[in-house]
């Protein structure tokens, strides 16, 4: 039993993970996304699943398939989708973790039928997407909330201010600084702070070994 709980201890956890990138529709055929491949998030799925916890990850378009199954992947297109099957399963979750990288403006009106190319110029009027994460921070009771941010200036600071913006109990702070960080590559330079704002910064290292960090951290959490 005292192995069990060593080799699985988020045994009897339930762990939710968004992923990817979002697509927000322009017309039937076009879209305003991003370059996330997704990986980050999968990574941590299933380092959670191997520790033990149960998870639902909520993804954005991606090629990326689960093998775990300890993993349910529920996946989603907008904003608005992957903010609705945040809520669906939140309340029954310990731990919530966002590393989708969510659309922040989405086209204001979406065309029925293609847009033809009649004008010379041609404008597309963009309005806010719901901030998933500070919506789970708004509504948070036992769960242990992470986010991400990516900065490119003032990091430290610009993400403090989002670890009280969105009640998180940790940021993961992704610097561009570095060569090999970001989207598309297979390393990552993050830095974790705390909400009390304890700062651990980290070596560059594969998303694997970020996702290991952070099952750690939430492990580290609960045995404290
Ligand atoms: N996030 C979210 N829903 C959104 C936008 C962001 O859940 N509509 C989450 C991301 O998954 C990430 C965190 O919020 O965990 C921070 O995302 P980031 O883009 O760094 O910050 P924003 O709050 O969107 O602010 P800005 O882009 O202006 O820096
Ligand atoms: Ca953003």
């Amino acid at each position: 039993e005292d192995d069990l709980a060593s080799k699985l201890p988020l045994r009897g956890k339930k762990v939710l993970i968004t992923a990817g990138p979002t697509y927000e529709a322009i017309d039937p055929v076009r879209f305003i996304g991003n370059h996330s491949s997704g990986k980050m998030g999968f990574d941590i799925a299933n380092e959670a699943a191997n520790k033990g916890a149960e998870v639902i990850l909520v993804s954005g378009p991606t090629h990326l398939n689960v093998k775990n199954s300890s993993i349910q992947l529920v996946r989603v297109t907008s904003a608005e989708e992957m903010y609705n099957a945040c809520h669906k399963y939140y309340d029954n979750v310990d731990v919530a973790i966002a590393a989708a990288a969510v659309a922040d403006y989405r086209p204001k009106n979406v065309a029925n039928q293609k847009i033809k190319k009649n004008e010379v110029t041609f404008t597309i009027e963009l309005e806010k997407t719901k901030d998933i994460l500070a919506s789970l921070g708004a509504i948070k009771k036992k769960q242990f909330l992470i986010g991400f941010a990516l900065e490119t200036e003032n990091e430290i600071e610009h993400a403090k201010q989002k670890i009280q913006k969105k009640n998180l109990d940790l940021i993961v702070l992704n610097s561009l600084n570095d060569k090999g960080a970001g989207f598309g590559q297979p390393t990552n330079k993050v830095t974790f702070i705390s909400k009390d704002f304890t700062i651990e910064p980290k070596e560059l290292k594969s998303k694997e070994e970020v996702a290991q960090d952070i099952i750690n951290k939430i492990i580290q959490f609960y045995n404290a």
